[in-house]
């Protein structure tokens, strides 16, 4: 655990609950504030929510293997802790963007397999073949990846990606004959070795878009039997995102690649995280900063978007678009003292308003712990994502570097199990 940097007496939530069992309720500070009070600002992510939620998907994908997709931090939640529990839990592959973020994983000492999907001509291909890093491939950085292998006298492990419909990167359909006979010439020669084919889906978390995920399937289908012939045969196939995990089973193949999922959070707008048993595991929390008294009519932040209705107090929460706060977000709710309150007028560099709609001075007052969402105040960052007209990926993911993230386990020691092979 990374809580090392936290002295244990200031540690904010040693004495919380555990995701799921109610609110908070903990607004209770008033008069001077507590000397090892609350952290001021932080994203505090439960290592036991992670590995509950790989072991989820798992039982949902099994036999196919799980990748934890750890990329960008881990989606904001901290790369390093995430990635050993993921791997606690029985996921067995990683999945980055950069080799550069793979090797900081090997640096920290993390020796699982791991995929590196997203490239420039200047990624440290030499780097990823010395560290065992797996490495996604389009097509042009086959020759760059076996001047590596070449000079470092070692086969570099590839992954070959088909553009299935995305959009993105990936070979297109009319290049894929051509890639995989290259990338099966530089697998003779011993330069490198085709571990997987993959591709990603598009459409899959709109549930009546089945007809172009089907498309996505078939055309990944024939892209490998074109490669099969060509005397390229891979270990792993893999097109899988959370969405696909969760609604195409289909699309599980040898290997999944689960990203949303593990940190809890529905890839589908209409159906909650629960209705998939998976757990939040990011909660971002603070304390009031001010609470005053205004008269009705008072004016609400920059361009006075919100005023008023009635004499009120005002709490000052001390988090704000530098923190990934999103500066669109409307109304979105918070919760002081177990009560839900909703931000009024525009949220601003440093900070946000909420109008506590009560003269009652006990009322969420300076150093009340705030939850802006997380799961003990049943708060989502899917309502705050609908609230900033964003998706729930954006706004975990974008949380500030000025908000620390406290890495903490919730069921220190559990047995996660093996998956259980329920259908659902
Ligand atoms: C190539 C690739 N695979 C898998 C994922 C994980 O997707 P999700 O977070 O929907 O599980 C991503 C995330 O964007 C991705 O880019």
């Amino acid at each position: 655990m990374s809580t090392d940097y936290l002295p244990e007496h200031r540690h904010p939530f040693r004495d919380r609950p555990r995701p799921g069992s109610g609110p908070t309720g903990t607004s209770s500070t008033t008069g001077p504030l507590k000397r090892n009070g609350p952290a001021e600002r932080a994203a505090v992510v439960d290592l036991a929510a992670i590995r509950h939620n790989v072991a989820t998907l798992r039982s949902w994908v099994q036999p196919a293997a799980l990748m934890a997709v750890v990329k960008a931090d881990a989606y904001g939640h901290g790369a390093l802790p995430v990635a050993r529990a993921a791997l606690d839990a029985g996921a067995t592959w990683l999945g980055l963007a950069h080799v550069s973020e793979a090797l900081e994983l090997r640096e920290s000492g993390v020796s699982a397999p791991m995929l590196a999907w997203l490239h420039t001509t200047g990624t440290p291909f030499g780097r990823a073949v010395e560290e065992n890093i797996d490495l996604g491939v389009s097509g042009w950085e086959l020759e760059p990846i076996a001047e590596a292998a070449q000079r470092l006298e070692r086969p570099a492990r590839v992954h070959l990606k088909i553009d299935t419909g995305l959009g993105r990167n990936g070979a297109t359909i009319e290049d894929w004959p051509a890639v995989v006979a290259r990338a099966a010439e530089l697998q003779e020669s011993g330069l490198i070795r085709v571990v997987g084919i993959f591709s990603h889906l598009a459409v899959a978390d709109e549930e009546d878009r089945e007809a172009e995920t089907d498309e996505q399937l078939e055309l990944f289908h024939q892209a490998v039997e074109t490669a099969r012939e060509a005397g390229v045969d891979p270990d792993v196939r893999h097109i899988a995102n959370t969405p696909g995990i969760l609604h195409r089973p289909d699309s599980h193949l040898d290997l999944v690649r689960a990203g949303l999922g593990i940190y809890g959070l529905t890839p589908f707008s209409d159906r909650p995280a629960t209705d998939f048993d998976l757990i939040p595991a990011m909660t971002v929390t603070t304390t009031v900063a001010q609470n005053k008294a205004v008269p009705a009519g008072q004016g609400i932040s920059y361009g006075y978007r919100y005023r008023t209705a009635a004499a009120t107090r005002l709490a000052l929460i001390p988090l704000g678009y530098a923190d990934g706060i999103p500066r669109p977000t409307i109304a979105a709710p918070v919760a002081i003292g177990g009560q839900r309150y909703e931000v009024a007028g525009r949220i601003a560099m440093d900070q946000f308003v909420v109008d506590l709609k009560t003269d009652d001075a006990t009322v969420a007052p300076v150093g009340a712990t705030v939850e802006v969402f997380g799961p003990a105040s049943g708060i989502s960052a899917d309502e705050w994502a609908a609230a900033a007209g964003t998706i729930n990926y954006e706004l975990v993911t974008r949380i500030g570097a000025r908000v620390p993230r406290i890495h903490v386990d919730t069921r220190p020691g559990e047995d996660v199990g093996a998956p259980t092979g329920e259908s659902r």
